[in-house]
C-alpha cells in the first residue's frame, strides 16, 4: 500500500482499517435494469475512492448480460476516464434487464445460466463485483452471494422502492423532470379549462407520483397502494371546479385541475393497465395507459374535458440533479470502502439524503424479492387522494 493510501486507510473506521489487506483488489462494476441519472456519478465515486484504497475498477457492459458472453469485454476505469462522468445522465456502461437465472435458449426453453456468470468472474480475475441496480439486478447479486461471488450493491431506481435505504439513485432527477412537466401543463390546461392527467412511472410504488404531485402542486394524486374510486375523483373535481359556467367574468373558481396518476394505480373495481402482455425475464409486465382510461371516463361521465399524457422514459432522462450527483458519488465511494474492507454481500444504503445523511451497509438480501411502497398510514390521505398533513 502506498504512503498516501496508508493515510487514506487511517481515515476509515477502526473496524474497516483492520480488514484492509495490502493487496490490490480488482473489481468489475455493472449497471443493470432501467437506466437512472446518478449511475455515472456512482462509478466516478467508486473509481476515485477506489484509487485511494488500492481498488482497481473495470467496467462491465450492459448489466449482467456482459457476464453471459463467452469472452466479456471490460473497460478499464481510471480517474482520467471518469473525471467528467458526474455530469452524465443514463449509464456510460449501458444497461439491460438480464436475469442469468432465467434465460430463454434457442429452443424457447428457460435455463439457469448463473454458472457462466461465476465462471466469467473467475476468468476475468475479478475479486468482487459492484452491482448498481434495483430490485431485479441486486436480486441476482443476492442470489450469487451465497455461492461465493463477492458483491457490493449500490441502490438505483427512480421508483425509490428498495427496502433498506432511504434513497435510490435517479429518484430526485425524475422528480425534477416530472415537476417541470406539471408546471408546463398548467398553461394549456388553464387556457382551455381541462383536467390534465399526468401519468408517471414507479411500477407498484407511488413514491414518484406522490412526491412529484406535491412538488408540482397537483390537485389529486393517485397511487398504486390505494385503489381509487371514480366517483370520488369526480366529487373532488366538482368541489374544485364547480359546474362549468358561461359567466366567466365573475367566477371565482379555478378552471382547470391537474391529476398525477402512477402507472401502477388502479380503480377499486378495475385492473392494472398494461402496455402489452409480454413479461421480461424477471416476470415484470410493462405498465402504462391508466391515465388515458381515467381521462376518457372523466370526459364521458362528468361535464369536464380531460386530457392525459404518459411521460414514459424521458422521466429518467437528462443530466443528474445535484442530489443524484452527490448521492451517486457518495454511494460509489462507500462501495469502494466496502470492497477495500471486504464487506461483501452488502448494499450501500442511505439514512436521509444529501447533504445530511449516513451511509450504512445493509445485507444485500434485504432487497431480494421485496419492494418498499408508500407508507399510506403515515403519508397518504385516502379521502383527498393527496399527501397527509399539508393543509391543502
Ligand atoms: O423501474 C424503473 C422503471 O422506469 C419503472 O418505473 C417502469 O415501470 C419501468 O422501469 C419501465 O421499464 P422499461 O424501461 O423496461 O420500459
Amino acid at each position: 500500500m502506498s504512503a498516501s493510501s496508508s493515510a487514506v486507510k487511517r481515515s476509515l473506521n477502526v473496524g474497516d482499517q483492520r480488514l484492509i489487506s495490502n493487496m490490490i483488489k480488482r473489481v468489475g462494476v455493472l449497471t443493470g435494469g432501467g437506466d437512472a441519472p446518478g449511475l455515472n456519478p456512482a462509478i466516478k465515486g467508486l473509481v476515485y475512492r477506489g484509487s485511494e484504497l488500492d481498488v482497481e475498477v473495470v467496467g462491465l457492459f450492459d448489466g449482467w448480460r456482459s457476464l453471459l458472453n463467452p469472452l466479456p469485454e471490460v473497460l478499464p476505469l481510471d480517474r482520467n476516464t471518469v473525471r467528467t462522468w458526474d455530469r452524465d445522465g443514463g449509464t456510460n456502461l449501458g444497461s439491460s434487464r438480464t436475469n442469468p437465472f432465467r434465460q430463454v435458449n434457442k429452443q424457447g426453453e428457460t435455463e439457469d445460466r448463473s454458472a457462466e456468470v461465476i465462471e466469467n468472474i473467475r476468468q476475468l480475475s475479478l475479486d468482487a463485483i459492484v452491482v448498481c441496480g434495483g430490485e431485479d439486478t441486486l436480486g441476482v447479486a443476492a442470489k450469487l452471494a451465497p455461492r461465493g461471488v463477492r458483491v457490493v450493491g449500490v441502490p438505483k431506481t427512480i421508483d425509490k422502492d428498495l427496502p433498506g435505504t432511504d434513497y435510490t439513485l435517479g429518484f430526485d432527477t425524475a422528480l425534477r423532470n416530472i415537476t417541470e412537466v406539471i408546471e408546463r401543463s398548467r398553461t394549456p390546461a388553464g387556457s382551455h379549462g381541462w383536467v390534465q392527467i399526468i401519468e408517471v412511472m414507479g411500477r407498484h410504488a407511488g413514491h414518484l407520483a406522490l412526491w412529484s404531485g406535491v412538488a408540482g402542486q397537483a390537485h389529486i394524486i393517485l397511487i398504486p397502494e390505494v385503489p381509487f374510486r371514480y366517483e370520488h375523483v369526480f366529487q373532488l373535481l366538482t368541489s374544485r371546479l364547480g359546474q362549468p359556467t358561461l359567466n366567466r367574468a365573475h367566477s371565482q373558481r379555478p378552471r382547470y385541475a391537474v391529476i398525477v396518476i402512477a402507472e401502477g394505480a388502479r380503480a377499486e373495481d378495475g385492473e392494472m393497465i398494461t402496455i402489452d402482455d409480454r413479461h421480461d425475464s424477471f416476470g415484470h409486465i410493462r405498465l402504462g395507459g391508466v391515465g388515458d382510461v381515467l381521462a376518457r371516463k372523466i370526459s364521458a361521465e362528468t361535464p369536464y374535458e380531460a386530457r392525459a399524457v404518459m411521460l414514459g422514459h424521458p422521466q429518467r432522462g437528462g443530466t443528474p440533479s445535484p442530489i443524484d450527483r452527490i448521492m451517486g458519488m457518495m454511494f460509489g465511494a462507500r462501495a469502494a470502502e466496502a470492497v477495500a474492507a471486504e464487506h461483501f454481500g452488502k448494499m450501500v444504503s442511505a439514512r436521509g439524503i444529501a447533504p445530511v445523511c449516513e451511509f450504512p451497509l445493509v445485507d444485500i438480501a434485504t432487497v431480494s424479492g421485496k419492494i418498499a411502497t408508500v407508507n399510506v398510514e403515515r403519508d397518504y390521505d385516502v379521502e383527498r387522494y393527496h399527501l397527509k398533513h399539508l393543509g391543502m
